[in-house]
């Protein structure tokens, strides 16, 4: 039997990026996927059902509580109320921009993305898994949840957070068997570096190839692969981790060590 057989699983903001990667490492282990993203999932869901998994996609705007219970509703019954694992992927970069140029909208959507967002898929959820007794979830936080960086306040701000909701969380649902972890990747490769560094050259007037290099220079000398983070969440999901919550890893390349 495959690791995952038996086992359901939401992924938010698996349209694209890691969370596709995180759900197709999961249908490829027997996993039946939902996806959550407020783009179109379909393709993404196209894909899953491709490696033989039993997947569906919901279109959701994590930062809308309404969309958020009746996506959750609708998974829940997709998945005959049995949610064994939550994955909190979906996240927004914000702009590049200093704190004291910062709009408060663009402080407020970050946060109410990054935190309110998986707050409020998580409060849906948990009820699901409270009542079975049983449960993982795994917060998607970032190495600038360890760390400041220049130009980002509010993004580095919103994953500070989700290390307090994660410990917080993982208090208040050990009595329920549900386990609460987070992971904390440094840049990962894909589609959004190249943006994120484009971003960044732009706002701090660095030469493109100066950004790429200084992202990249850390004690591995590269960036995370989205399977490298898929293996980290898989195992704090499995047997393997289970004395593990309320812990938060870094998937660095070094770059962190506390
Ligand atoms: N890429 C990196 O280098 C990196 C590093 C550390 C942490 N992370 C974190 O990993 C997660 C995934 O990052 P990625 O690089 O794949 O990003 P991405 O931008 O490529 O994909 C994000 C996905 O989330 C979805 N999404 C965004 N806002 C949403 C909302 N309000 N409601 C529902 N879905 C929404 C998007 O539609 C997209 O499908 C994020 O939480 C990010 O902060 C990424």
């Amino acid at each position: 039997m495959r690791r995952f057989e038996t086992k359901n699983v939401i992924v938010t903001g698996a349209a694209m990026g890691l969370g596709k990667s995180l759900a197709e490492q999961f249908a490829a282990e027997g996993a039946r996927l939902v996806v959550l993203d407020r783009q179109d999932p379909a393709a993404a869901v196209q894909d899953l059902r491709r490696l033989g998994a039993t997947a569906d996609g919901l279109s959701c705007d994590i930062a809308v509580e309404k969309d958020v219970t009746k996506a959750v509703a609708d998974a829940a019954q997709l998945l005959d109320g049995k949610i064994d694992i939550l994955i909190n992927n979906a996240g927004f970069n914000g702009k590049a921009q200093l704190l004291q140029d910062m709009k408060l909208e663009d402080w407020d959507y970050t946060l109410r993305v990054n935190l309110t967002g998986t707050m409020l898929v998580t409060r849906e959820v948990s009820h699901h898994m409270i009542a079975r007794k049983s449960g993982r979830i795994i917060n998607i936080a970032s190495n600038v949840a360890r760390r400041g960086l220049p130009f980002r306040a509010d993004y580095v701000s919103s994953k500070w957070a989700l290390i307090g909701l994660t410990q917080t969380l993982a208090l208040e649902l050990v009595e329920h068997g549900i386990r609460v972890n987070a992971v904390c990747p440094g840049p990962i490769e894909g589609e959004r570096i190249g943006q994120l560094v484009r971003m960044h050259s732009e706002a701090e007037g660095v030469d493109l190839a100066a950004v790429h290099k200084a992202w990249e220079d850390v004690p591995m000398k590269r960036f995370i692969r989205p399977e490298e983070v898929a293996n980290v969440v898989k195992f704090l999901c499995g047997e393997e981790s289970s004395a593990m919550t309320g812990q938060a890893l870094n998937i660095t390349g070094g770059m962190i060590m506390t």
